[in-house]
């Protein structure tokens, strides 16, 4: 007998991912696309699915991730699809898949002892994910750290032909098919980038929606300096500006949100496509190499934007060969060591030259208040420094955003939150027929149970899946069920605007 469609998921409550009200509907998926949603009792499926009682929704689109490598090294990505993500966005914070030397050369932070066969330039990494694909769909963007670091000394400005070189490499990602550029302007490879030099390397992707994705030079004191530097870059190089993980970091930054945010009311006022991803916890995770180099446990920190860190507020997320030293803050190393926190900090780094680490710098409040506001999209930044520690917004971002700040506290009904990481992140990063549940779309789809959502990892623990995820299918293919892998690997190297 004919089947009219390959699988039938009866009963749920759909959520489309645009943000209107949930309705009872039976969805139909049909190869890798939906292909009906609504009354389906007239087609006959070869398999169905019965989720009433559950929430149906897109997956979720995590577009802040440095899981570059990781798709290849651990190409089933648990740590995502368990957690409800379908596709990923990768190269953030200036860190680039490409050129391959230097992309390699960074990723030791978080891969210190993996090996590849090198690529070329950003279509190769694409083609490499095409021929080994993972479990989750991925978009790339390209690292302008990386492209600095492969044509020139980071330690100063380019010079004329050196520019050349970098907008050269720019526009081999960008044809390849990237999302957009990004920077992290804390880090050694971007910090001494002048605004000039950005704006013509962000020119390169005028015209193509293709975005300004940034890491900002300081999210401390001089939050407002550096939100008013990624519009200044956004308009004078005509491109979106999507500002990563939007936050007020150390206490005497606390508050400040209220202004980064009204910036960029103004700036879309005034015609500007700014918008911001944000994670929802009040603690960050970075190399400990940059946190030391930015001088957090220097006397007279604060004038540099890093006032309020203390040594108690940073543990050691992963520290590979001394992984007794994981989950201890700085100050309780420095009280063993008899040392002061920079010496203790830098003692770490002497033995493991890639340690990551844990920062409790955010308030609550502030967590919240970015949270709420309409500009905001959530994205994961989770490391993958597994094993170790790593901050756990990697597996429990989506989750706790659903289940914590949605449903517990009451920031924004559910529909709303599917909509920050589903549709809305997909009009801005230009994933076409992703991010709705519609007729037509990808079947990238998440089935989850919507009183019992909640990220389960901590600070301690943080190697868990969240709880209440119960299917998820990636190009009509499924990945989870019943909350465990299935070991498929249906995921796509997404390329801009195909
Ligand atoms: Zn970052
Ligand atoms: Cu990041």
């Amino acid at each position: 007998m004919a089947r009219d469609v390959d699988l039938l998921i009866r009963g749920a409550t759909v959520h489309d991912g645009t943000g209107s009200a949930p309705q009872r509907a039976d969805v139909a998926v049909r190869g890798d696309r939906i292909a009906a949603v609504g009354d389906c009792s007239k087609l006959r499926a070869s398999a169905s699915l019965d989720a009433s009682g559950l929430a149906l929704a897109p997956g979720f689109i995590d577009v802040h991730t440095h899981d570059d490598f990781a798709l290849l090294l651990r190409p089933e990505m648990d740590f995502k699809v368990q957690g409800g993500v379908t596709t990923c966005v990768v190269g953030n914070c200036g860190m680039g898949a490409a050129p391959f030397a230097i992309a390699k050369l960074m990723a030791r932070s978080f891969h210190p002892d993996a090996d590849f066969a090198p690529w070329e330039g950003y279509a190769g990494y694409l083609a490499r994910l095409d021929a080994e694909p993972p479990s989750v769909n991925a978009a790339v963007l390209i690292g302008h750290g990386t492209v600095r670091a492969a044509v020139m000394d980071v330690r100063r400005g380019p010079t004329r032909g050196e520019l050349d070189a970098m907008r050269a490499l720019v526009r081999e990602g960008r044809d390849a098919g990237a999302v957009g550029l990004s920077t992290g302007l804390v880090y050694e490879a971007g910090r001494n980038a002048a605004t000039d030099e950005i704006v013509e390397l962000a020119a390169e992707l005028r015209g193509t929606g293709a975005l300004y994705a940034t890491h900002m030079r300081n999210e401390g004191s001089g939050l407002l300096d550096s939100v008013r530097e990624a519009l200044e870059i956004g308009r004078r190089a005509r491109v979106p500006v999507q500002i990563s993980h939007h936050k007020a970091s150390g206490r005497d930054a606390w508050g400040k949100v209220t202004e980064s945010l009204r910036l960029i009311e103004d700036a879309q006022a005034e015609g500007l496509d700014v918008h911001a991803d944000q994670y929802p916890y009040t603690a960050g995770s970075t190399v400990l190499a940059a946190v030391v180099q930015n001088g957090a446990f220097d006397p007279g920190a604060a004038s540099r934007g890093l006032g309020g860190v203390e040594p108690g507020d940073v543990a050691i997320a992963s520290a590979k060969g001394r992984e007794a030293w994981e989950g201890r803050s700085i100050a309780e190393l420095a009280k063993e060591l008899g040392l002061p926190a920079r010496q203790t900090a830098e003692r770490v780094l002497a033995e493991v030259p890639h340690a990551t680490v844990v920062m409790h710098t955010m308030s609550e409040d502030d967590v919240r208040t970015v949270m709420r506001h309409p500009s905001t999209m959530i994205g994961s930044d989770g490391v993958p420094t597994l094993p170790g520690k790593p901050h756990p917004r990697l597996w429990g971002t989506f989750a706790r955003v659903l289940g914590r700040y949605a449903r517990d506290l009451g920031l924004f009904p559910l529909e709303e939150a599917v909509r920050r990481m589903t549709s809305f992140p997909a009009r801005k990063f230009g994933l076409r027929d992703r991010g709705e549940l519609r007729a037509g779309a990808f079947a990238d789809l998440v089935v989850f149970d919507p009183a019992r959502i909640i990220d389960v990892g901590t600070y301690e623990d943080p190697n868990h899946p969240p709880a209440g995820i119960r299917d998820v299918f990636v190009n009509g293919t499924r990945v989870v069920r019943d909350g465990a892998h299935t070991h498929a690997r249906p995921g796509r190297a997404l390329r801009r605007g195909a």
